[in-house]
């Protein structure tokens, strides 16, 4: 038996990612360039043009190390966004700045704070290193139960408490005031701000909070509307207090020259980010009406994200049999009871993605409510 450091490592759950246009071709017979890919929450725009160029660029300057604090992107996002450069650090994707946080600022045993359901990676790196997630149900329509989470946050031996706005799976928006009211309860505890989804919801974001709360740190990523999930680039925004002890935990050349120098080029492409934006916000309402004819389906209403839950009506489906019924039809959604702790077995995860796509998820919705009749 090799030595574990904590023995969940052997028993953890992994991730559950979703899954690839090839392995959809080879189980389905459907040709690859046919399947409709809206389970990742990936640009279906593609991405940023300007990005693709820099990395080019920086692709001579493989032989080098790159700065280890990632220093021409800390700059150029401090920059964009009015904060110092000793406010910013980056990772490779959110994803690993959640994990610099949770080992920072929770310790073996200690607990960590989240909505049911709610992005995996918060209870799944928190458990495999042996923290303890505590979690606050989202209400009926995935509101935010917000006294019930101010509640939760004021417990002393919360470490940290994790917000995600939009949220995910919903897309609901939680407005800047219940931000404030977990921030204020909060007290010592760490507040995160997942903010991935926030261009799709056409408002500021969290940004301006810092200014107010010292307790806060704000995540972003370069996977979503910038188009750039494959290079891994995310950053998160904080009093210096807070980023520098990430600094010590930090794996010391985590980001390399493609990273940054794709990432930076991305912050300016306002053009590419524009037309993302425009495309998701057209896109959500044009499946809202397609969808709205169903009646073994439902799209559940309020999302301000680039995906959409899918309520299955009909007894006869549940998300796991909807989902395989899917896939049949070259369509890769999220199964909500696999993908998402605690949301049950009615809820299907969608992106919202290019027209032939949508009308690709509402005819398979459509073929598959004919066939139960
Ligand atoms: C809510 C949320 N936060 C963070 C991430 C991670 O993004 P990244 O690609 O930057 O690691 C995702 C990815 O799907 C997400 O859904």
């Amino acid at each position: 038996m090799v030595y574990l450091s904590n023995p969940i490592l052997e028993t953890g759950e992994p991730y559950t990612p979703g899954l690839s246009r090839e392995y959809v071709a080879a189980t389905y017979g459907v040709p690859v360039g046919d399947v409709a890919k809206l389970g990742s929450a990936e640009n279906p725009l593609g991405p940023s043009p300007k990005a693709i160029l820099a990395i080019a660029g920086a692709l001579a300057l493989t032989e080098q190390y790159p700065n280890w604090t990632s220093e021409k992107l800390r700059t150029a996002i401090a920059a964009k966004y009015g904060f110092d450069p000793d406010q910013v650090v980056c990772g490779t994707g959110e994803t690993e700045v959640i994990s610099f946080i949770l080992r920072a600022f929770a310790g073996v045993g200690e607990k960590v704070l989240m909505y049911k359901p709610c992005f995996p990676i918060y209870h799944l790196f928190a458990e495999n290193e042996g923290r303890v997630p505590v979690f606050v149900e989202m209400g009926e329509g995935f509101d935010f139960r917000i006294d019930d989470y101010v509640a939760a946050v004021k417990a002393p031996d919360i470490r940290i408490a994790f917000l995600t706005n939009p949220h995910s799976p919903s897309g609901r928006l939680m407005s800047d005031a219940d931000i404030r009211k977990v921030c204020a309860a909060a007290g010592d505890t760490i507040v995160v701000l997942d903010e991935a989804y926030i261009h799709f919801t056409e408002t500021q974001g969290g940004f301006h909070l810092l200014k107010e709360f010292k307790n806060l740190i704000v995540l972003r990523t370069f996977s979503k509307a910038f188009g750039l999930a494959g290079l891994r680039a995310g950053f998160g925004i904080a009093a210096p207090e807070l980023i520098r002890p990430l600094w010590a935990i930090k794996p010391t050349w985590n980001m390399g020259h493609m990273q940054m120098a794709g990432a930076a080029a991305a912050l300016d492409d306002e053009d590419h980010l524009a037309r993302t934006i425009s495309l998701i916000v057209e896109m959500r309402g044009y499946i809202a009406q397609r969808l709205s004819g169903l009646t073994a389906f439902r799209m559940v209403p309020g999302s301000r994200s680039n995906f959409f839950l899918i309520e299955v009506l009909d007894p006869r489906l549940d998300s796991t049999s909807a989902f395989d019924k899917l896939l049949e039809h070259g369509v890769i959604v999220k199964d909500g009871s696999v993908s998402f702790l605690g949301l049950g077995k009615r809820f299907l995860r969608s992106d919202v993605g290019l027209k032939k796509n949508m009308d690709r998820l509402a005819d398979a919705l459509a073929a598959i409510e004919r066939d139960l009749a």
